[in-house]
C-alpha cells in the first residue's frame, strides 16, 4: 500500500494552480493570438482585383467598371464592390476613381448635357476634365484620384487608388 497521500492542503492547492493556469491561458490566447495573428495571414496575390471587363472593350471613352475584393476588418470579412472610370490614352489604361474630391459623391461621365466630355458630379454641380483635373471655379479642390491598373489575361485588373499622375 503506498503513502503517496494528498493532503487537503495538496489538493487544494493542486487544483487551485491548474484553474488559475487554466484561467490565465484563456486570457492571454487571445491576446498572444491578436499580437501575432496579423503575422500569420496569407496575402492575397498582390493587390489587383481582376474584373469582367476585356481591356479590347476600352475605348478612349470613359466606360464604367465595377470590381469587387474581399475586405478584412480584424475578423470580420465582407464582400466590397467599388467601381473605376476606365479609358485607354493612346496604349496606356487610365482608371480613375468616381468619388469626388469636394465631399465624396459619385461623378459620371458625360453627366452634365451643358458641359460634354468632362465628369460631372451631380450634388454641386463639381467638374473635371477627362484625366481627372478638377476644373476651377467648381467646388472640387483637387484632381480625382487614380488606380493602378494592368492587364492580365484579357481582363483589366485594378488595383490601390493612388494620387492622380496625369495633371
Ligand atoms: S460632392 Fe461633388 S461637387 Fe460636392
Amino acid at each position: 500500500m503506498s503513502n503517496n497521500k494528498v493532503s487537503r492542503r495538496q489538493f487544494l492547492s493542486y487544483t487551485l494552480t491548474g484553474v488559475g493556469g487554466f484561467m490565465a491561458a484563456g486570457m492571454l490566447m487571445p491576446m498572444a493570438r491578436f499580437a501575432i495573428d496579423p503575422v500569420l495571414q496569407k496575402k492575397a496575390g498582390g493587390n489587383f482585383v481582376q474584373t469582367d471587363k476585356k481591356v479590347s472593350e476600352i475605348t478612349d471613352v470613359p466606360v464604367r467598371v465595377d470590381f469587387t475584393f474581399e475586405q478584412v476588418d480584424a475578423w470580420y470579412k465582407s464582400d466590397v464592390t467599388n467601381t473605376a472610370w476606365v479609358y485607354k490614352e493612346g496604349d496606356q489604361i487610365i482608371a480613375l476613381s468616381p468619388v469626388c474630391k469636394h465631399l465624396g459623391c459619385t461623378v459620371n461621365w458625360d453627366g452634365d448635357p451643358a458641359h460634354k466630355n468632362q465628369f460631372y458630379c451631380p450634388c454641386h454641380g463639381g467638374r473635371y476634365e477627362k484625366n481627372g483635373k478638377n476644373i476651377p471655379k467648381t467646388p472640387p479642390l483637387g484632381p480625382l484620384d487614380q488606380y493602378e491598373v494592368r492587364e492580365k489575361d484579357g481582363f483589366i485588373e485594378i488595383g490601390k487608388a493612388i494620387p492622380n499622375t496625369l495633371v
